[in-house]
């Protein structure tokens, strides 16, 4: 059969690369995909933006389904276009969506449904806002409700900056439409996990834990960024973290969707905040696999990926099971001279290893020079490595990264930081 990959980024290429591993798979188109999709064994770039050249594509290609990888054309209503066509497709409708395209959505809709969030206000007037951050005090936390590519949220520690980030989305405009209204919400301590499922509607699969790291530099300073590296499992989702995600938050998001007449079909990532007693939280919604999550989620993953998202469609996930390879998994992403704020695009990118059963280097911002393969984007590479514990799968992760040269390349040397202070506990 052949599949089609919506996307370009590590996320894409991860997902296509473990798609194209099923036996029963002869294909798998990566629109538009990147470098490293177009030299991957049984994987094809093709060259398609709009949406009805994508289901154009599908059905001339006979397509048997199409994965969505990230949330810009799902929340412009890319699968409510193929369902229109009669075609199928893993990713939710506009209106299910929502759970990540407007966080207002996403925060009345958690407490519509009992699910475990901070407690929130949201704004169009500034004034009101202003009035809210001064009742309640920093640090606290400042959200665009649209979708801003990882721009959208500001954790204010003082009031100064907090009143600011307001006045930066609802009067200056600078996040654009996404940032006209803005919700504000109590800050949260704990540790960060993200817990992605496969939904169908009315079950969910849930993937292996696994763990971001959001800031640009060592020790989770600097900037945020899309994600400098990942690993699975998180050692803070242990069994009992994991049972009361499903129980308080995964199901009842899926039962909500369902009776909220926006049945929920495709990955839901949930980022959650675990508090020190355990407690768990919501912080978003996203409507879409983690990026660089997936990478090392798909090097763990031994199950093949495609009766799975079978299932998913059919609307059968209660009757599947995903096994995991019981290796750690990390990933460390390689990114170009100025991201976050201004990636350099064109430099040549050296050194790249050929794939072994222990790693792989799965490309996001890169392209095709000729025969050369150059940056192209903010976040290059994510080289993904398999070990027995978190200090072999870094080891072995680095070691990879050190082979490859880019002039600029920056990345952080402490992926995996967190487990390997929990494994010394
Ligand atoms: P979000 O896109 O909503 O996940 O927010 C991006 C990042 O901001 C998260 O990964 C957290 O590090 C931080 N963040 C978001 N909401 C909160 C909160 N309520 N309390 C503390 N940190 C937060
Ligand atoms: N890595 C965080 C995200 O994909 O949103």
């Amino acid at each position: 059969m052949k599949l089609l990959v919506i996307g370009s980024g590590g996320r894409e290429h991860a997902l296509a690369w473990k798609l194209a591993r099923s036996p029963r798979v002869s294909r798998v188109y990566v629109a538009p995909g990147n470098a490293g999709t177009a030299r991957e064994d049984g994987l094809a770039n093709v060259a398609l933006g709009t949406i009805p050249e994508l289901v154009e594509f599908a059905r001339k290609e006979a397509v048997a389904f199409t994965v969505v990888g990230s949330e810009a054309p799902l929340a412009e209503g890319v699968a409510d276009a193929f369902l229109a066509a009669g075609l199928r497709i893993f990713g939710p409708t506009q209106a299910a969506a929502r759970l990540e395209s407007s966080k207002e959505f996403a925060k009345s809709f958690m407490q519509r449904h009992g699910i475990p969030t901070a407690a929130y206000g949201a704004f169009t007037d500034a004034g009101q806002a202003h009035d809210y951050l001064e009742r309640h005090g920093a640090p606290i936390v400042i959200k665009a409700d649209g979708l801003a590519a990882g721009k959208g949220v500001v954790v204010a520690a003082n009031l100064g900056q907090a009143h600011a980030a307001v006045d930066g989305m609802l009067l200056e405009k600078k996040l654009g439409a996404a940032g006209s209204r803005v919700v504000i919400e109590q800050h949260l301590e704990g540790e960060e996990a993200s817990f992605i499922v496969l939904a169908d509607g009315r079950h969910a699969l849930a993937l292996a834990s696994s763990q971001d790291h959001k800031r640009l530099l060592d020790g989770d300073r600097g900037p945020n960024t899309g994600g400098m590296g990942a690993y699975s499992p998180a050692p803070v989702v242990t069994p009992g973290i994991h049972a009361k995600v499903m129980r308080e938050v995964i199901l009842p998001a899926i039962a909500g969707m369902e009776q909220d007449g926006t049945p929920y079909v495709g990955f839901l990532y949930a980022g959650l905040m675990i508090g020190k007693g355990g407690s768990i939280r919501v912080l978003e919604f996203n409507c879409r696999l983690g990026d660089p999550e997936t990478q090392p989620i798909m090097l763990r993953l031994k199950s093949d990926l495609v009766p799975l998202l079978e299932h998913a469609l059919g609307g059968e996930l209660d009757q599947a099971q995903a096994e995991w390879d019981t290796r750690v998994a990390l990933g460390v992403v390689l990114a170009a001279h100025g991201y976050p704020d201004t990636p350099r695009k064109g430099d040549p990118i050296q050194g790249l290893p050929a794939p072994a059963e222990d790693y792989h280097v799965f490309h996001a911002g890169t392209a095709l020079n000729g025969t050369d393969t150059v940056t192209s984007g903010g976040r290059v590479l994510c080289v993904a490595a398999l070990g027995h514990n978190v200090r072999s799968a870094q080891r072995r992760a680095y070691e990879i990264a050190g082979r490859i040269r880019f002039d600029g390349m920056q990345y952080r040397r402490d992926i995996g930081h967190r487990a390997v202070a929990a494994g010394r506990r």
